[in-house]
Formats: C-alpha cells, structure tokens, sequence
C-alpha cells in the first residue's frame, strides 16, 4: 500500500499549482475503507492563501463522506518533505498518533517512514477540550 499511495502521490503532485514558491507538493491519504484520496498544494497570488497538498487530500476523503485518515504518503519538491505544522494539526483530528507517515522523494529513490506522533509528540486535540 505504501508504494501505490507514494506512486498517487507523485502523480498529483504534477497538478499542484506552485508557480510563486516552485515547490510541488503532492499528498495521498487512505481511508477508513482503504480508498485512497490525493491533493496538490495550490498557491495564489495572495500569497497566505496557499492551500496545502495534505488539506487538499483531506478536503477531499471527508467531501466523500470518510472520516478517518489511516495512512499518509507526501511528496514534495524535496527529498525530504515532512508535514507542515498547519497540516499536522489538520491530520490529527482523523488521525491516530500511530498512523504511518510516508515521506517520498521526487525521484522515488528515496523513502521514510514515521508515525504521525514522531512529528507531533503532544497534540493538541478534542480531548484537550474536555473540561477536567
Ligand atoms: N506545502 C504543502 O503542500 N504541504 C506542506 O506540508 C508544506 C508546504 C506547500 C505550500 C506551498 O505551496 C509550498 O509547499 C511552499 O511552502
């Protein structure tokens, strides 16, 4: 699974709209039922509004009606692409501190595996606003 959603990931990444920071990103997700969803980043002249290759995969699995996000492929422009604090904060609302991180290269040569909680030890979720 995690070679096919690295390979989704890829090939989104060839749609993903960059022409003010160059850098292409593409992101696939699976799915509660295994089904994959995939995003690209897609920047705008109003440079803050760039919207992230992981929020666009995302926006897309819970527009299809999931809700759980159980394994996550990202390539960038990098070799090494991790999630940006804004998407890792996205992916832990669907997501399980243990959910499998696959980080890409553009060239395939190149791939890493973590946990969702390697990048975010100490969430903050739900559960934080659970009054004690
Ligand atoms: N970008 C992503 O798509 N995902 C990330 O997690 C980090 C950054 C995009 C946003 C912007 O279009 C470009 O990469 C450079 O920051």
């Amino acid at each position: 699974m995690k070679d096919d959603m690295l390979d989704r990931a890829r090939e989104v990444r060839r749609h993903a709209y960059a022409p003010y920071s160059k850098f292409y990103v593409g992101a696939c997700l699976r799915a509660e039922d295994d089904s994959l969803f995939v995003g690209c980043n897609i920047e705008n002249a109003s440079y803050s509004l760039a919207l992230c290759a992981e929020a666009s995969a995302l926006a897309s699995l819970i527009s299809a009606g999931k809700r759980k996000v159980k394994e996550v492929a990202i390539v960038g422009s990098a070799d090494f692409c991790p999630p940006c604090g804004s998407c890792l904060q996205r992916l832990i609302e669907f997501a399980d501190a243990d959910t499998p991180v696959h980080i890409g290269s553009p060239d395939g040569k190149i791939e890493k595996s973590f946990t969702l909680k390697q990048f975010m030890p100490l969430p903050f979720t739900s559960s934080t606003l659970e009054k004690p």
